[in-house]
Order: structure tokens, then C-alpha cells, then sequence
């Protein structure tokens, strides 16, 4: 695979999103619980995001928990809230060198989530909140209906008038974020289960059979692939 010639290809995303499902299938498949297929899916999580940045990628969304993943049984929601806290002392400790800021989408004060995960996303956003070189954006306890509607609130609030959709991009999650080119998810469904709804209204789709723990750095050089073949016109006359 030819990386250096993809990456200094024009027509590559600027903002990838990653759906990233298929763990619990992945582990089933090998006789292994759930909670396995999380871990691998984690690990692999790190190597990709690495991967992505270096092949100058400037954004990237990841759905990492869902509001409606709360009606999982208790011990697969308690393992994934562990491998959260565990992902954020991680990217602490490694992404600071790496001109990365972590913007995290979601409700961080719900109580639901344990407290030192809640206190870690604030702090490692508050950190990294000045890094220019990359925008990692991990979705945890998010949900895209709500994203919106919290935004109509926070309008209503303010009492700001002449709402335009810029305006109103301001008060979502991914307001310093550059448009969503392109979502990828893994494992064959085809949905986007309340993932960025607003940001996805031009993007490009692509779903892979794989499931995401077995999602390898040439997966992700075919998906671009496929992505830059893609004829985008924004309602104009193009090609
Ligand atoms: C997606 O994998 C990961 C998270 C929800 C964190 P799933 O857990 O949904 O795996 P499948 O879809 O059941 O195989
Ligand atoms: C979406 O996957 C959420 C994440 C990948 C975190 P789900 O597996 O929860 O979605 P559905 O239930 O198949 O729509
Ligand atoms: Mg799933």
C-alpha cells in the first residue's frame, strides 16, 4: 500500500467518524464473552486512531457509547465505563506529544457514569483544549437527537435570535470540529443508531462486513480508497 501517495491525495477526509461495531459478535464468534470483544476492540481503537493522524487526518468522531447502550446488562456497561477510565489515562499519558486534543461528546455530569471517569474526560479536555494538530473526538454517553436538542436549549437560554445553521453549530458538541466527510462502520449493519445526525447530513457512508476488533490499518487505507472514488456534489452538477 502506497501510504505516502494516499496521504498527500487531495481529495482525503478532513473528518472521519468511526462506528466501531461489531465487538461482541467478534468475541462470540471465538467462544469468548462480550466483555472480551470490548478490549480488543479498545486496544485496536489506539492503533487506528494513531494511524489515522499520522496519515494526516484531521478529525476524528468515535462511537464508543451510545445513551440507548445503558440498556446492556450491568456488568458489560460496568466493564466498558473500566475501559473508558483505562482510555483516558492512556491518551493522557500518551497523546499529550502528540498535538492531540481530546474533545469528548456526550453528557459528562451524568451520574451514571462513575465519577472518576466523569472527572477524567473534564480534565484531559481542559488539558488538551488548546492543541491544534488533530481534534480526537470520542463519543461517550451520546446520543445525536439529544445533542440537538440540548443545543435548542442552550439557544433558548441564551436568548440568542436569527438562529442560521452556522449559529446553531455552535452549540453542538463539534463546534470547532471540520465537516464529517466520512463514516465508516464495521460489521455489516447499515445504521447510523444516533451517531451525528446533524454533522452526517453530506457525509459519505461505508459499511464493512468485518467486525472492529479484526479492523486492520489496510482496512482503513480501502475504506479511503473507496471514500475518494466517491463522486460528492453537494446538490451542484459535478463529473
Ligand atoms: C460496539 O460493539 C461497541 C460498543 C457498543 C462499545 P457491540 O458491543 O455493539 O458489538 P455487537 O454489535 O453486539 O457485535
Ligand atoms: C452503536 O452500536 C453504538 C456504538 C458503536 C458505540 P450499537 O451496537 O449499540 O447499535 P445498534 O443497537 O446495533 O443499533
Ligand atoms: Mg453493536
Amino acid at each position: 500500500m502506497d501510504i505516502e501517495k494516499i496521504k498527500n491525495d487531495p481529495r482525503m477526509p478532513k473528518h472521519i467518524g468511526l462506528i466501531i461495531d461489531g465487538n461482541g459478535r467478534w468475541a462470540k464468534k471465538r467462544g469468548l464473552i462480550r466483555s472480551i470483544g470490548h478490549r480488543y476492540g479498545f486496544d485496536n481503537l489506539q492503533d487506528q486512531i494513531e494511524f489515522i493522524q499520522d496519515l494526516g487526518i484531521k478529525n476524528l468522531s468515535i462511537y464508543c457509547f451510545s445513551n440507548e447502550n445503558w440498556n446492556r446488562p450491568k456488568d458489560e456497561v460496568d466493564y466498558l465505563m473500566q475501559l473508558f477510565d483505562e482510555m483516558l489515562d492512556k491518551y493522557k499519558k500518551e497523546y499529550m506529544d502528540r498535538d492531540i486534543r481530546i474533545n469528548i461528546s456526550g453528557n459528562m455530569d451524568d451520574k451514571r457514569i462513575p465519577e472518576n471517569v466523569r472527572k477524567k474526560a473534564k480534565e484531559i479536555m481542559e488539558l488538551t483544549k488548546h492543541k491544534t494538530g488533530f481534534i480526537l473526538n470520542p463519543c461517550i454517553n451520546y446520543g445525536g437527537r439529544q445533542e440537538i436538542l440540548r443545543a435548542v436549549n442552550e439557544i433558548l437560554e441564551s436568548g440568542e435570535k436569527d438562529i442560521g445553521i452556522t449559529k446553531f453549530e455552535r452549540h453542538l458538541y463539534t463546534a470547532d470540529m471540520l465537516p464529517l466527510d466520512f463514516i465508516i462502520r464495521t460489521s455489516g449493519e447499515c445504521r447510523l443508531s444516533n451517531f451525528l445526525p446533524w454533522q452526517s447530513t453530506y457525509s459519505e457512508f461505508y459499511f464493512p462486513k468485518k467486525h472492529w476488533p479484526a479492523f486492520t490499518k489496510k482496512d482503513i487505507i480501502k475504506a479511503l480508497k473507496v471514500f475518494m472514488s466517491r463522486n460528492r456534489r453537494f446538490g451542484a452538477i459535478k463529473g
